[in-house]
């Protein structure tokens, strides 16, 4: 039987991951799809972290840009986190896995509060780790968090999960001649702002050579694919 390339991932959920095709809220298909697809990876015994983003629900930066106070928008979108954690915790479960969602604010009603040896004692143990509520800090995008809970967890890769199959050199969706990149250096993402995650997340990874696979959530069985170290869409790495 083949090894997956990689024994301990994150996985960034964006918000609108969760949407499907209505943009808002959580779509249950989209869930149990995304479920099934976590499920054949701990199926080949790789230990799976996710961190997921709350744009389907709430935006920090837009309610900013609205005139509210920037750091309680954040708070905001840091609560839409956690909606999305546990539906996705439900979701998860439902196909037979065993969760543990920690969270970077403190909740505990709902949520374990995240401590890093808690988190990798989980992972050992088969247990997929949902982080919720990002940093835990305003002005930091779950990107961020992303990033950061891969360096303190040991991971060996971050999945980036997009409706797109890669990094393009510009948006494949408005120009069909845009050009789509195999492979970057974090530089790239970093000097050419090709919209893959903020500046913050990119010199993190950068700093801790945190390898970042950016690819098509919609098409299945691509996660399983990324973790047994077939090439799709785009490695951004040295
Ligand atoms: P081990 O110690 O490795 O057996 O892990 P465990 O997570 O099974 O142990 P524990 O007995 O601490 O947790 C049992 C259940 O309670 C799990 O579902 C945890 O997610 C949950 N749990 C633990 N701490 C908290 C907390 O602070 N808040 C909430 N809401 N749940 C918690």
């Amino acid at each position: 039987m083949q090894e997956p390339r990689y024994k301990r991932i994150v996985l960034k959920l964006s918000g609108e991951a969760l949407a499907g095709s209505g943009g808002y809220g959580i779509d249950h298909q989209t869930l149990v799809s995304i479920s099934q697809q976590v499920a054949e990876v701990t199926e080949k015994r790789v230990e799976v972290a996710i961190v997921v983003g709350g744009g389907n629900i709430w935006r920090g930066v837009a309610g900013s840009a609205q005139g509210m106070d920037r750091a309680t928008a954040d708070y905001m979108g840091m609560l839409a986190t956690e909606i999305n954690a546990l539906a996705l915790q439900d979701a998860l479960e439902k196909q037979g896995l065993e969760i543990r969602v920690m969270t970077a604010i403190e909740m505990k009603e709902i949520a374990e509060p995240y401590i890093r040896r808690r988190a990798i004692r989980h992972l050992e143990k088969g247990r997929v780790v949902i982080f919720s509520a990002g940093t835990g800090n305003p002005y930091f995008s779950t990107d961020t968090a992303a990033a950061l809970r891969s360096a303190e967890i040991e991971a060996e890769v971050i999945l980036m999960a997009k409706k797109v199959d890669g990094v393009y050199d510009s948006d494949p969706r408005q120009n069909p001649n845009a050009i789509k990149y195999t492979r970057l250096d974090y530089m790239d993402l970093i000097n050419q702002g090709l919209g893959v995650m903020d500046s913050t997340a990119a010199s993190l990874c950068m700093d801790n050579k945190i390898p970042i696979i950016v690819f098509d959530l919609t098409e299945r069985g691509n996660i399983l694919r990324a973790v047994m170290g077939e090439t799709i869409g785009t490695y951004v790495g040295r």
